[in-house]
């Protein structure tokens, strides 16, 4: 591999990750020196129990908190200044989130809004902002999005009706922090849809045009512990070992892409939320196996050492066909997991001009492997619209 110039990589301050770690985070809390604390969670999470149990854990040890449970999925500028409102009033100096990647977006844009000033869109792309933001300990309770150990956040344009996709490492967490216990209570779709997020940000940071020795070893491990343990994660939400491994996995799929890049599936996930509010990870699921397709002649190589990664048998095959294994291994996954396909969500072709547009000028495909042109994208779309119909109706056919 040629590299040029120097590589800088970016981690969480602190990681913990494994059962009972959110009993550390009074520790780590006590080391910030902040008066008071802003707890960013949703009502959803706040009514199963999840957030309460890292609430009891903050009473228990006499930490001075607010919380800001109002974040909502793909969230909007809206919300981002909602939660900064609620920090600045309430004197906060450091910031817990508690959620999957909605939360932990959430409270990545208040600590940078907080630190930076201005306004949100200010910081749009990448290497945007000037100083590191307000500390974060971030509590994931899915092991999908990575948010916790990423440079990156994502917050959803409301007038333009797309995502804005920062990448920032002032906005690196102070303590990442993945518990298994907390993901217990995850339902199978929810599972299935941030496993398969996690397997593509491993997939398109193994497959991007800028990888590095680095992010090529988090890649492969992170694709091999999804094969090994997603389908046991949502037929069985309370086998410990398979969601301790869903949480090393989304870890390391997270540093990978964090210190790659991403590619054009998360360029057109962007837009599906951003339009239609389909969740994130869901989006990522349906729009993946596609978008390998449309890839797969310029990184074979690649795509055959992800199928081997992902347990299948490539010894006596030809590359071609190795990679096309990948392909055929990922879409079995989907469907195993009972991924849903693009029709039986709001998805309409009639939005497929502007979405595609979207896609091309979002961050995330700056990194794909090839540079796709707009009929491409359409395309891309259009297949996988038509091709859930038809598998649709062969289902129903029996
Ligand atoms: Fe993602």
């Amino acid at each position: 591999m040629e590299q040029i110039g120097t590589v800088e990589l970016y981690q969480p301050r602190h990681t913990l990750i494994g059962r009972d770690g959110i009993l550390k985070i009074p520790q780590f809390l006590r080391s910030l020196n902040a008066n008071k604390v802003l707890v960013i969670t949703d009502k959803g999470l706040v009514k199963i129990g999840t957030a309460g149990k890292v609430i009891a854990v903050l009473d228990e040890a006499g930490i001075n908190y607010v919380v800001f449970d109002g974040v909502e999925p793909n969230p909007t500028t809206r919300i981002v200044y909602q939660a900064l409102e609620f920090f600045t009033k309430n004197g906060c100096g450091a910031l817990i989130a508690i959620g999957g990647g909605s939360s932990i977006d959430v409270a990545k844009a208040v600590s940078i809004l907080s630190a930076n000033g201005g306004k949100i869109e200010d910081y749009n792309g990448v290497n945007k902002s000037a100083k590191s933001g307000s500390p974060i300990i971030a509590v994931n309770t899915t092991a999908g999005t990575g948010s916790e150990c990423t440079a990156a956040y994502v917050v959803t344009d409301e007038k333009a009706k797309s995502k804005m996709l920062m990448v920032d490492p002032n906005c690196l967490t102070y303590l990442a922090l993945d518990d298994p216990m907390l993901m217990v209570g995850m339902p199978p779709s929810l599972t299935a849809a941030t496993g398969i997020d996690a397997l593509t940000h491993a997939i398109e940071a193994y497959i991007c045009s800028v990888p590095t020795p680095y992010t090529d070893a988090l890649a492969l491990e992170a694709i091999r512990l999804v094969s090994k343990s997603l389908r046991t994660a949502v037929r069985d939400g309370s086998n410990m070992e398979a969601r301790t491994d869903m949480c090393w996995a989304e870890y390391m799929a997270g540093l990978s892409f964090s210190n790659a890049g991403l590619g054009l599936v998360h360029g057109i996930a962007h837009q599906l939320g951003g339009f239609y509010n389909i969740p994130h990870g869901l989006a990522n699921a349906i729009m993946l196996p596609r978008v390998l397709e449309y890839n797969r002649p310029y990184c074979m190589g690649r795509l055959a050492s992800v199928a081997q990664a992902m347990g299948e048998k490539i010894d006596s095959l030809s590359v071609d066909a190795a990679s096309r294994k990948a392909i055929e291994a990922v879409r079995k996954l989907c469907t195993d997991v009972k991924i849903p396909p693009l029709c039986e969500t709001k998805f309409s072709m009639n939005d497929i001009d502007v979405l595609a547009e979207h896609a091309l000028a979002d961050t995330a495909t700056l990194t794909n492997i090839v540079r796709p042109t707009l009929d491409d994208v359409k395309t891309i779309l259009a297949k996988t619209y038509f091709e859930g119909i038809i598998m649709k109706k062969v289902n129903a056919n029996g």
